[in-house]
């Protein structure tokens, strides 16, 4: 699919932020460990959730859409023999079913995950700490694992900031003989949602959303009568502030944790953005001058590296040079060459760093959609663009991203899609 962008259309009205599609995921996976019918609200409709409910699906769960935004998950009845080995390789993250299958069938029998092209994913921090719970695992020479483990054991593990890995851990811990600690644990939002979850289906989680988390397993989790609501997606936050600030338009986001984008409001504060940031909605005022900044993507609470292509293309539109780190990923600045090819300045210093002068004005071109953020960096760049730009495998962008055309023609944008 391709998507038409013309340029120059200024924002305006109020848009509401979905549920995060880095929760759905653990918590639809975390479903393999809670007896009893749950239902999700606030879920997202992406692409990438389809496929994780196929893959549930494909294994006996009862899988349905009862609502727009609200879903409703059963798993009594599933055979990991089941399991789509091909759907598992389409994405990152079906490597969170990992955890619970390990717990719940004791052996299991999984490919490889994929994921986007952001670099090398390794997944060695998964391992080990599943090892460390006593799982044995042994990979074939195409990269199958073999896991099993006859009773998970609580143990003391690292799990070294890694988001997925500590939330693999957490659903193997949950239901293991004994305690478990967690050290270096990943604490962004949607790692607090998983755990938040968990405690409410009779799980024991004590050190929620700092980097050290105390598990004692129990013997069974119990679905909560009322529906959970996943927690927002502070990377929507991010990009609708972004595209409001690119456009110099006057935007209310509703449904935003302030808590969640203290980092993601310093930048904006930095880079010039004018903004009011309330107890649930974030305003972009209208502003005309932005100033280049230095950024560094961290680990939660610090700037989250879903952002960083973003403030790499609103730092095209901030006097000065802009200076972009990030040090955990080593393919994340693909962006920088589709934005250059629009009359960005900007030089990728090495795999991780980028200096971004502006301002500079873009035109309209043809681009790729390189991955999932820079998909959606390349929807924004054709908002400020003179003239047509046209973006390649678009539906990148709906792998995260709910109807993010439609949303934005709703607000002003001029957007059509075409397949190609
Ligand atoms: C999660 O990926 C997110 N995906 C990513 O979002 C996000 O970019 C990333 O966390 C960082 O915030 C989901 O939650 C489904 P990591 P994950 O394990 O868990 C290294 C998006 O656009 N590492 O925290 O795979 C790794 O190389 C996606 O929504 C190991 O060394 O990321 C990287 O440098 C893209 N060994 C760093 O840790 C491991 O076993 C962060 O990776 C695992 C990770």
């Amino acid at each position: 699919m391709k998507m038409l962008i013309k340029g120059g259309e200024r924002l305006e009205g109020c848009v509401s932020v979905l549920g995060a599609k880095n929760a759905i995921a653990p918590l639809i996976a975390a479903m393999l460990l809670v007896k009893g019918r749950m239902c999700f609200e606030n879920v997202p409709r992406l692409t990438d959730l389809e496929h994780l409910l196929d893959i549930l699906r494909g294994m006996g769960a009862s899988v349905e859409w009862v609502g727009e935004h609200t879903l409703s998950v059963e798993t009594n009845h599933v055979d990991p023999m089941g399991l789509d080995s091909k759907q598992m390789k389409r994405m990152r993250f079906s490597i969170l079913l990992l955890g619970p299958m390990l717990a719940r069938f004791q052996r299991i029998q999984v490919p490889e995950p994929g994921g986007c092209t952001i670099g090398n994913r390794p997944i060695d921090t998964h391992l080990e700490g599943l090892g460390a719970l006593g799982a044995s695992i042994e990979r074939d020479d195409k990269g199958t694992m073999f896991m099993e483990a006859d009773r998970l054991k609580g143990a003391s593990v690292l799990a070294t900031f890694s988001v997925t890995a500590t939330e693999n851990i957490v659903m193997a811990a949950v239901m293991a003989e004994g305690s478990t600690m967690i050290r270096l644990a990943a604490a962004e939002p949607h790692v607090q949602d998983l755990c938040h979850f968990l405690v409410a289906c009779g799980a024991k989680i004590k050190g929620i959303g700092t980097h050290d988390l105390v598990i004692v397993g129990v013997q069974r989790l119990e679905a909560p009568k009322k529906p959970w609501h996943v927690v927002s997606d502070m990377l929507e936050v991010g990009t609708f502030a972004v595209a409001a600030a690119l456009t110099k338009s006057e935007l209310t986001i509703n449904g935003v944790v302030p808590e969640h984008l203290y980092a993601t409001c310093d930048a904006l504060k930095r880079a010039g953005v004018r903004y009011e940031l309330g107890p649930t909605s974030l305003t972009i005022q209208r502003h005309a001058r932005y100033e280049a900044f230095k950024l560094q993507t961290m680990i939660y609470p610090g700037f989250p590296t879903d952002l960083q292509a973003l403030f790499g293309l609103l730092a095209t539109q901030a006097h000065g040079t802009s200076c972009i780190h990030d040090p955990l990923f080593e393919a994340r600045m693909g962006y920088v060459s589709e934005l250059v090819k629009m009359g960005a300045n900007a030089v990728v210093a090495d795999p991780h760093r980028v200096f971004i002068t502006g301002p500079t004005s873009l035109r309209g071109t043809e681009i790729r959609s390189l991955d999932l953020r820079a998909g959606a960096t390349m929807v924004l760049a054709g908002l400020i663009a003179e003239g047509e730009t046209v973006i390649h495998d678009a539906e990148m962008v709906y792998r995260g991203y709910e109807r993010l055309d439609a949303r934005l023609v709703a607000l002003g944008a001029s957007i059509t899609c075409l397949h190609e």
